[in-house]
């Protein structure tokens, strides 16, 4: 029987505040799926309804047939990392860890084999007797992770485990997590408001944004294919195009002040809406003869600028590139700086029409 947890039209009210509106979600058995979204959007409170710390207002927490919405956390094969990692201070390491297996009655014969299991999984072993207070922020965080490992449970919920580390460390840690999900195989639900750590970490990415799901889907899905204006922003750097998105039998093309060019149809956009079109900077290709103007094939954009300015970042660069009313930004990795365009000098951009993404909202 698979196990696959199923977040099915969750809503939570705190009063008159919506902190989860309708969110609904599977989670495939065995995977890493990470909750992404700014400050406020609901990520906590999914992953607590999830863990049991808080009741839906409405809708149903499953796990394979199991309807688990009203157990109680210690009854469900679940398990949470807090942000805080809410160790006991003035319990040590081995009491800290143990403490699931103590509620659960395991005897202490086999706890302290269950520890002593962990604490050599998560590198650090025979620290038992240490102190909590004397260990570094990643050694506690570390502590914590074992803790709520040492119970086994279906799915680990992580709550932004990694936001109190150094960048370095943090760096470091994303990779070891990944690898300690795949060797031990179970599920993990993961929150984090750093794209960058999505995107490292996930297997599939659900965005949310003031209570809702914006999007989801791999994390090159979510990157290559952001089907919102809030996603394209939110999910690395991107130009934005505005104008007016004219469909036709021949083909779609989007009017941007002086220039038009084409673009992949959307059903779901009108013809004569005003939306935004996302190009990656680094789908841009930029060269400096200006050829003239209308090169631009079915598939191919070409379109006439100006450089105007040119951001040296060590191993890209950013060159910003006046179009008309609009600017855009072309990435490149830079090979020899001397080979980099000067500011004011005629260029052309290129894009394929595949790269630019019609966002309906
Ligand atoms: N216990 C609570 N009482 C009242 N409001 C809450 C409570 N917990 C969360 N909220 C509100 O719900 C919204 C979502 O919060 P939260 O889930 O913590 O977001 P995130 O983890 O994405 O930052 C916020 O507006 C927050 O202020
Ligand atoms: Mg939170």
């Amino acid at each position: 029987m698979s196990s696959d947890l199923h977040v099915d039209g969750v809503t939570k009210h705190f009063g008159d505040v919506r902190a989860v509106d309708d969110v609904s979600f599977t989670v495939e058995e065995g995977t890493f799926v990470t909750l992404l979204g700014p400050s406020g959007c609901g990520k906590t409170t999914t992953l607590r309804m999830i863990a049991g710390y808080e009741t839906p207002t409405t809708g149903r927490v499953t796990l394979g047939d199991r309807d688990i919405t009203d157990e109680k956390p210690y009854q469900r094969p679940t398990s949470m990392v807090f942000q805080s990692y809410a160790l006991f201070p003035h319990k040590t390491v081995g009491e800290n860890v143990g403490f699931g297996l103590k509620m659960r009655d395991v005897p202490s014969e086999e706890r302290d084999r269950r520890v002593a299991e962990i604490l050599e999984l998560v590198e650090l072993p025979g620290t038992e007797d240490r102190a909590i207070d004397e260990l570094s922020g990643g050694q506690q965080q570390r502590i914590a992770l074992a803790r709520s490992l040492v119970i086994e449970p279906e799915v680990l919920l992580l709550d932004e485990p990694l936001g109190a580390l150094d960048l370095k460390l943090r760096k470091n840690m994303q990779v070891e997590l990944k690898d300690l999900q795949e060797e031990l195989g179970i599920t993990f639900v993961y929150v984090t408001h750093d794209q960058e750590e999505a995107l490292t970490m996930s297997d599939e990415i659900v965005i949310l944004n003031d209570g809702r799901i914006e999007q989801r889907g791999t994390p090159a899905e979510i990157y290559e294919s952001p089907r919102t204006r809030f996603v394209a922003e939110f999910i690395g750097d991107t130009n934005l195009l505005d104008g007016t998105y004219v469909a036709t039998d021949s083909g779609a093309y989007l009017e941007c002040g002086s220039v038009e060019f084409p673009v992949e149809p959307n059903p779901a956009a009108e013809s004569g809406a005003t939306l935004s079109v996302s190009i990656r900077p680094e789908k841009v290709s930029l060269e400096e003869s200006a050829a003239r103007n209308g090169g631009s094939t079915e598939t191919d954009i070409t379109l006439d600028g100006v450089v105007d300015d040119v951001i040296y970042q060590g191993n890209v660069a950013k060159i910003h590139v006046r179009i008309g009313d609009s600017e855009l930004i072309s990435e490149r990795h830079v090979v020899n700086s001397t080979d980099l365009p000067t500011p004011g000098s005629e260029c052309r951009v290129r894009w394929t029409k595949e790269h630019a993404d019609v966002l309906v909202e």
